[in-house]
């Protein structure tokens, strides 16, 4: 464990003569600032783990008694690279104190930070009950003014709403700042402090003031960070921070998303014309990205896009939008060909194999991309379970997601402990998740004739160097 920084050790009694310096001015104010964050999952727990980082006493309240005691024991919830290292750290130093007790945590916050979750209801839209249970909890334990930030991704309206709940739960004074969070799963520590954008949105400015100062606080520290996470980092210019209304701060949330899905989309409908007319995406990418107006960046053709995130944003933004009587095609048009790429892999795979059933077939990737273990909305899971209800033999295998992937799993399908075994006897090998040690696999080692790389992720020369043909999504092999 890398020793405490000495300026987090400094007593907070003024020296002689007062205190010298803004810094040291800084140091004590966040000794005196106690903050509560509600809802332990991705942003909650790495926001929580941050903010005790920089010596800020942080409850972290949880519903969920088993993500509490996980983290009593100094551990994050889930698998987050670097994420275990600084929840150690907040634990050790008692800066960290998680409970499952808003009576416990609420009275002494001045700051209180929501960052619950917000599934998706059958229509599309977000299901908010989470966001108003935890504001109530929050209201009824309220002993003072303060100030409420914004984390969860809400519609376009729903700050205006919570203040106005607030109101009729609570008289003591209430500060909303709208302050979206943009950490990607597996790489949420070094996103955190070292973010594009601070973004908050709120009516007072001194809210809003405080808490750009307090992220802004995590990157302008970002060297004892990352050494306490045991994490690399860039050196990347300072974050931009933008100051703007509540409604513009909840919109700037989702439209980042949606338009980060809208370039997926596009690339694997570019990549379906590629595929029949022997053009190759990625080289077409290349060129493309290598536009500054257009950037290479989310232009990976593959296997669609899944997660917690891009799925739900994508139809809340189509369901916020027709909420206020807005056409949103474009999305559902993303939506829906997303929607489409785990069967049209499967359709390939079926033009290949001749036909499906008793076929044996090894799925390699089963998180919704490669650096976590959440499998929400993962189109490796899709993919396996339409093979097996084609009537294929379906082995599948995960580095991190073993445990997460059982439920999700249609029955029969074996999940197994190694991508050599899970390969070993196959047909045909498909690579679902961008897992680096994919490309390390011995692929001489298996029975399968064909890889298909649903990620575009491995280097077809050597898959044919291994006696395999090669497929990926919209590429031509190289001859
Ligand atoms: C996303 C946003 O990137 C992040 O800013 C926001 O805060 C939360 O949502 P995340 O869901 O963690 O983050 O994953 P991300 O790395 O963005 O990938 C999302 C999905 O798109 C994955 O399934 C990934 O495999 C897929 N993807 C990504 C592609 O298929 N092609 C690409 O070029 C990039």
């Amino acid at each position: 464990m890398p020793s405490q920084p000495s300026r987090l050790s400094a007593s907070s009694d003024p020296p002689a003569g007062g205190w010298t310096s803004a810094d040291e001015q800084a140091g004590v104010a966040r000794r005196l600032v106690v903050v509560t964050v509600v809802g332990s999952g991705y942003v909650g727990t790495t926001t929580a783990a941050l903010l005790t980082a920089l010596g800020i006493k942080t409850y972290a309240v949880d519903i969920d008694e088993a993500k509490v005691d996980k983290l009593k024991d100094g551990k994050a919830p889930f698998y987050e690279v670097g994420l275990d290292n600084l929840v150690a750290y907040g634990i050790d130093n008692n800066y960290l104190v998680p409970t499952s007790s808003y009576e416990e945590s609420i009275p002494h916050a001045s700051i209180v930070i929501s960052a619950v979750g917000t599934p998706e209801n059958a229509d599309g839209s977000p299901d908010l009950r989470y966001v108003y249970s935890a504001l109530e909890s929050i209201a009824q334990n309220a002993t003072g003014p303060l100030i409420y930030v914004q984390k969860s991704t809400v519609p376009v309206g729903t700050g205006r709403a919570i203040i106005a709940k607030y109101a009729e739960l609570s008289d003591k004074p209430f500060s909303y700042v709208s302050a979206p969070e943009f950490l990607r799963e597996g790489t949420a520590v070094v996103d955190s402090i070292e973010p594009d954008r601070i973004v908050v949105g709120g009516d007072d400015a001194d809210s809003k003031h405080i808490i750009t100062t307090i992220f802004r606080d995590i990157s302008s520290r970002r060297a004892e960070i990352a050494d306490i996470a045991d994490q690399p980092i860039q050196n990347l210019p300072e974050p931009i921070a933008f100051n703007m209304s509540i409604e513009s701060a909840e919109l700037t949330k989702v439209t980042a998303n949606a338009f980060l899905a809208l370039k997926i989309s596009f690339a694997n409908s570019i990549a379906k014309l590629a595929d029949s007319t022997n053009a190759d995406v990625a080289e077409v990418m290349d060129a493309v990205g290598s536009d500054k107006r257009i950037g290479r960046a989310f232009l990976n053709a593959g296997r669609g896009y899944g997660g917690g995130c891009f799925p739900k944003d994508v139809k809340g933004l189509i369901s916020s939008a027709k909420a206020n009587n807005v056409a949103m095609d474009i999305m559902t048009a993303a939506s829906n060909l997303n929607d489409s790429m785990p069967s049209y892999i499967v359709d390939r795979l079926k033009d290949e194999l001749g036909e499906l059933e008793t076929k044996k077939i090894a799925i390699l990737g089963l998180a919704f991309k490669a650096g976590t273990s959440d499998v929400r909305k993962s189109p490796g899971i899709k993919i396996a379970n339409l093979l097996q209800q084609a009537g294929s033999k379906v082995s599948a295998y995960d580095p991190q997601a073993h445990n997460e992937a059982l439920a999700d799993l249609d029955e029969g399908i074996a999940l197994l402990d190694s991508a050599q075994l899970a390969i070993k006897n196959a047909d045909a090998i498909v690579v679902a998740t961008e897992w680096p040690e994919f490309k390390d696999i011995d692929y001489s080692q298996t029975t399968a004739k064909l890889l298909f790389d649903a990620m575009n992720l491995l280097d077809s020369s050597m898959i044919v160097r291994n006696g395999l043909e090669y497929r990926g999504v919209g590429r031509r092999l190289k001859l």
